[in-house]
């Protein structure tokens, strides 16, 4: 299989009637959409099982877990052919790997925007994980108040004749970011274009208390940890003596840098 699919006319699946396909045509089409399709399930079962690997390591490692939860949702057939009309999208698989970059899709929810970043981070430097666009819609939020971090990363998938790169969208997001987008899209699922202008200002008001939200539960949190233990690294330095004993002086002002 070349890394590009061939380039197939999906045009005629919409364009002819049922009945204009041989049985054989029709087979073909299929075959394609589902190696097409496939290709993005692979991808996608690769960052989610990455983003496991690291949910596993930290329960079994750390004190604290910065995933809380990973679900992940391949587009569905109507969608792609919606999209398809949106992005002005040629009917060729080319054209909608090209134009369509949500086809695979993660969404990692974290307790704090810290966290985040931090998953962000542990992500995009794996070494097969290359970046190809983020939005970062937490630091400029979108003016409905939508706030969120969008990775758009390329992932290898080995096949039975070899590597393909597919791309799979990660968007990654506080609990309370999650709430509030999940309640905005249904509203907007509800309403379609027609959302009342008192919904859309609530949702602006809950987008802000949200942030403000996050904004204390990090603050909260950064003090628990600054208060609790000291680091592994400290803690093994004294039980082995190759640190004096630190003073009390000294422990608040590991206390303030949050060891
Ligand atoms: P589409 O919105 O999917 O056409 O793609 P785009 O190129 O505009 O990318 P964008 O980064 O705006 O959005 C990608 C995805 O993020 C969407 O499919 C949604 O899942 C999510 N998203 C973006 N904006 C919003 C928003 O205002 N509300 C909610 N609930 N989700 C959003
Ligand atoms: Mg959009």
């Amino acid at each position: 299989m070349d890394p590009k699919p061939a380039r197939i006319d999906l045009g005629r699946l919409i364009d002819r009637p049922d009945d204009d396909f041989s049985h054989d045509e029709v087979q073909h089409l299929r075959q394609d959409f589902t190696r097409f399709m496939m290709r993005y399930k692979f991808g996608m079962e690769e960052i989610v099982t990455k983003l496991s690997i690291l949910r596993d390591e930290f329960e079994h490692l750390h004190e604290t877990n910065p995933i809380e939860n990973v679900s992940s949702r391949l587009k569905n057939p109507d969608s792609i052919l919606e999209k398809m009309g949106r992005k002005e999208c040629e009917s060729t698989f080319e054209s909608i790997a090209d134009k369509i970059t949500d086809i695979a899709g993660v969404r990692v929810t974290c307790s704090f925007v810290s966290d985040v970043y931090h998953v962000f981070d542990m992500l995009t430097s794996q070494s097969d994980v290359v970046i190809v666009e983020v939005r970062d819609y937490i630091t400029t939020p979108k003016p409905n108040g939508y706030r969120s971090l969008h990775a758009l990363v390329e992932v290898p998938v080995y096949l039975s004749d070899g590597e393909v790169p597919v791309l799979v969208e990660v968007q990654l997001r506080t609990i309370a970011m999650d709430f509030w987008a999940s309640l905005e899209h249904k509203i907007h699922y509800k309403y379609r274009e027609d959302v009342p202008q008192a919904l859309l200002d609530g949702l602006k008001d809950a987008a802000d208390t949200a942030t403000e939200l996050d904004a204390t539960m990090e603050r909260l949190h950064t003090e628990v940890k600054s208060a609790g233990a000291l680091s592994s690294g400290l803690k093994d330095e004294l039980v082995r003596g190759t640190v004096a004993l630190p003073d009390d002086a000294f422990v608040e002002r590991l206390k303030r840098m949050g060891t």
